[in-house]
């Protein structure tokens, strides 16, 4: 397995290119599905993840196409994917169990369909992740669901019918999805109290482009008219919030300065008035953001993680970390997840000073100085915390367990070493060689 070396101590300065969003590009590969046209969607991130979803939607019968691309002078990836007619309806154990979001084909296979079988995913090291929202709200479309054998068993005779959904939390997984299978409903279908992220009203554009009727994204009620038929369209993926969020921290901890290429400050508010509440000079550019903390005396505070546009959970564990040199106290609350502190026993490994308190708050004491150590990444986002931790520890820290960064940062070494980090990976052949 695949490891990354830091060497802790350098001033991170330049400029970091934000790739797409992940978030926001796996639900608009699965409204692919919905229509026999070709859909394209240019600014996709190089991503494990993105991989993964793509395997899936090859087995159900899409074909996908691949192209080098530009976007603003950079090089990304640009896919289509034509789903003329698919040749499966089934989301297998083995595809959902690599990524949760596989269940995105679920939405969209129904309602062109009236058939589907999702493995269901089960719970990760987050938390245990349940998808009761997502079913319910298809019941209550007409839909008759069964867990069988593991798999999610979806069926409706006809088409499903638009109705008035309430959803018990600001789900995004069941926003996206019941989007997705309302778009070729019968009839209007409303949600309430629906999930108000970025990723949802990027959706929510691909759809109308696509055909779709659907109004009120960004806010919590949505509703979608159900149409007979979409079409074909290119789409551009936005710029992915939580790297951007991330590479901020990474500024901000080393003492350092990076303008933040493609960023967008509107999708970022909270994270960025927590930095400048620590201390950090933020500013718009005309390409991004410039997050410029030469010289800052930063100073601990607290965070909550809360729906949008409240503090994301995805930076809750990037945040810490940045806390863990700053001056005096500071109270971390996760409320979105119950297990989302996996990260503090290994911080605890490099010096770091950190009560957690039962599963939601833990509470962050600043020290003067982290200490390299051989670590091990836990999942996606806490696996950055101890990048980030690396960047100013002294001495070497080596983060194990890469492939979680490899699911949602794109060519992470080669975007902190463009700034001046002395990181370097350590392939598995690598490390043979050298044995
Ligand atoms: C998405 C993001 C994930 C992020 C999360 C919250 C993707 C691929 N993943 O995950 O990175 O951390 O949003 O911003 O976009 N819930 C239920 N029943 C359900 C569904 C959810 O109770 O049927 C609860 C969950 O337990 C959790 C909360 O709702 O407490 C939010 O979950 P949700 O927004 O659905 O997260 P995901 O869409 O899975």
């Amino acid at each position: 397995m695949d490891k990354i070396k830091i060497t802790g101590g350098n001033r991170l300065e330049g400029k970091i290119f934000i790739s797409g969003a992940k978030n926001a590009a796996l639900p608009l590969i699965c409204a692919s599905l919905l229509t026999k046209d070709t859909v394209t969607l240019t600014n996709m991130p190089l991503l494990s993840d993105i991989k993964s979803m793509n395997d899936l939607l090859e087995q159900l019968g899409t074909q996908i196409d691949c192209f080098d691309d530009f976007v603003d002078g950079h090089s990304t990836k640009t896919y289509s994917y034509r789903t003329q007619e698919a040749t499966s309806l089934t989301a297998p154990y083995d595809y959902v169990r690599k990524m949760r979001a596989s269940y995105y084909v679920l939405g969209p296979l129904l309602a062109r369909y009236g058939e589907v079988q999702v493995s269901l995913p089960g719970g990760c090291a987050i938390g245990a992740r349940p998808m009761d929202i997502h079913l319910s709200a298809l019941e209550q479309m007409g839909a008759k669901v069964e867990i069988i054998n593991g798999y999610i068993n979806a069926k409706v005779k006809g088409k499903l019918k638009g109705c008035h959904i309430t959803f018990h939390t600001a789900s995004v997984g069941a926003t996206c999805n019941i989007m997705m299978a309302a778009t070729l409903a019968q009839g209007t279908t409303t949600i309430e109290n629906a999930a108000k992220e970025p990723e949802i009203s990027d959706l929510a554009e691909l759809l109308t482009a696509m055909g779709a009727k659907v109004s009120g994204q960004g806010t919590s009620t949505i509703t979608i008219e159900g149409v007979k038929e979409l079409h074909g369209v290119a789409h551009k993926v936005i710029p992915d919030r939580i790297e951007a969020g991330s590479y901020a921290a990474a500024a901000a901890i080393t003492r350092g300065k990076i303008e933040l290429i493609n960023a967008q400050t509107q999708t970022l508010q909270c994270p960025l008035q927590l930095l400048r509440d620590t201390g950090v000079k933020v500013s718009e550019t005309a390409n991004g953001i410039l997050i410029d903390a030469t010289n800052a005396k930063l100073s601990g505070q607290d965070i909550m993680t809360d729906y949008y546009p409240g503090f994301p959970t995805d930076l809750q564990a990037q945040f810490l970390a940045l806390m863990l040199t700053a001056d005096g106290a500071s109270m971390v609350t996760e409320t979105i997840w119950e297990n989302r502190f996996m990260h503090v026993p290994e911080l605890l490994r490099m010096g770091a000073n950190i009560n957690v308190h039962g599963h939601a708050s833990a509470i962050v004491r600043g020290v003067k100085k982290l200490s390299g150590a051989q670590v091990m990444a836990t999942d996606l986002r806490a696996s950055f915390a101890l990048v980030l931790a690396g960047l100013v520890a002294e001495g070497e820290t080596t983060v194990n367990r890469v492939y979680h960064l490899d699911r949602g940062y794109e060519r992470l070494e080669e975007k902190l070493k463009g700034v001046g980090a002395k990181i370097e990976r350590i392939s598995e052949s690598d490390e043979l060689a050298a044995e």
